[in-house]
């Protein structure tokens, strides 16, 4: 069976987890910090807070900015439930905007009207589809404009570049945003098992976070004048702020992330040559429309998602087609307001987002990591081609 996504650990990984299984350290110890150094140092920004998946990076993301029971948030429908639901968690209300059929990210058109002529976002969350940036510069001006902050959920886009005013910037480098979010999912270009990250520019959203990792805890220069009693108090003394609970990632998780971005590049390049094969194959066929052209460029691909013209029973076909000839496939996404708890809750309907659901009724996501074969990528290529 060809997987649609698998991750590659390579001796070096298993070494590298296997001596933090005899350090002293098992969790907040060393290989936190030495990961959080690491993706500063891949993406330029200021500050790594590691944590336990993606999904608590966005929930950390969204109550770093003191999102509550007033606040609506604005996500893309294309994704996976977690960019929204970190709304909700925190309280706050997640709405849409529909996407740019061109990039499958945001529309920032449509973000911008959505501005005008709704009751304003306190956050917006764009996502970083299949490994595209979202027009994270747009977005900023917008920001700027309507003062609301922004995450970006880069979850997909480890290693993902873009370009702005002649410079080029690594996804997940706040650039252009508050806060950016990573996973490690074994799905994602690089694993931890489970794991995730928020980075940020921003000192006090750093510390903030980095409580709210570990119950909402001070660090010992921020107690309250009760705290700083010494004859009662001592180096055991801890004080809670504000109300959290445990996003902790341990060393040796964070071990194996660290092993693992020494592969980025290499990942980035194999992922890519891929794109490009399945790109070749596809794009003379007038019943199939390929990935967002940036897919082959400048991202970090994490999917390949293809579309078929003639739509959800062609896609079905071919879905259950791959299956039979031993290729699993995957569909990103069902739009995220069509979910029961959405619809019931504010009454969100088919139609909402009408780019999102047509791109939904006939994309396909094929196999794509790097250890994917030759072989293999040309058993793919193939078999959909005879299907379709
Ligand atoms: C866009 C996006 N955001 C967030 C997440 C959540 O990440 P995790 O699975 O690490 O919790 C995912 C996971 O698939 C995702 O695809």
């Amino acid at each position: 069976m060809i997987p649609y996504t698998k991750q590659w650990i390579q001796d070096s990984d298993i070494q590298q987890v296997c001596q933090t299984l005899g350090a002293d350290f098992l969790t907040t110890g060393p290989q936190v910090e030495r990961f959080e150094a690491s993706l500063c140092k891949l993406t330029g920004a200021g500050h790594a807070v590691a944590c336990s998946s993606g999904t608590t990076a966005l929930h950390l993301a969204c109550m770093a900015l003191g999102i509550s029971s007033d606040d609506i948030g604005l996500t893309s429908p294309n994704s996976f439930l977690a960019s929204a639901n970190c709304i909700e968690l925190c309280g706050g209300k997640a709405d849409f905007v529909d996407i740019d059929p061109d990039t499958l990210c945001m529309d920032t058109r449509a973000l911008a009207q959505y501005c005008s002529n709704h009751p304003l976002p306190r956050v917006v969350i764009p996502v970083d589809f299949a490994g595209t940036p979202a027009d994270l510069p747009a977005i900023q001006n917008l920001a700027r404009k309507y003062g609301f902050s922004v995450i970006e959920d880069a979850a997909h886009a480890i290693g993902s570049v873009y370009t702005h005013g002649g410079r080029t910037f690594q996804c997940g480098s706040c650039a252009h945003t508050d806060l950016a979010v990573f996973s490690f999912h074994p799905a994602k270009t690089i694993t931890c098992g489970e794991g995730g990250a928020v980075m940020t520019n921003d000192d006090h959203l750093a510390d903030i976070l980095r409580s709210l990792r570990n119950h909402g805890m001070v660090r010992p220069g921020n107690l309250t004048p009760a705290g700083k009693d010494t004859d009662l108090h001592g180096p055991w003394y801890y004080e809670m702020h504000t109300l959290s609970s445990n996003f902790r990632i341990t060393d040796f998780q964070c071990a194996l992330g660290n092993s693992q971005l020494r592969h980025i590049e290499q990942f980035r390049d194999l992922r890519q040559r891929i794109v490009r094969t399945y790109n070749r194959a596809f794009k003379d066929d007038g019943r199939l429309i390929l990935p967002p052209k940036a897919l082959a460029e400048n991202a970090c691909p994490h999917l390949y998602p293809i579309r078929f013209n003639r739509g959800s029973r062609v896609r079905k076909r071919v879905y259950q087609g791959l299956l039979d000839q031993g290729i699993s496939c995957q569909v990103h996404y069902i739009p995220i307001y069509l979910q029961p708890y959405y619809q019931k809750k504010y009454a969100y309907t088919q139609g909402k987002c009408p780019e999102a659901e047509i791109y939904y009724a006939s994309t396909l996501s094929l196999p794509l990591f790097a250890a994917l074969t030759r072989d293999q990528v040309n058993h793919v290529i193939t078999t959909v081609k005879s299907l379709v």
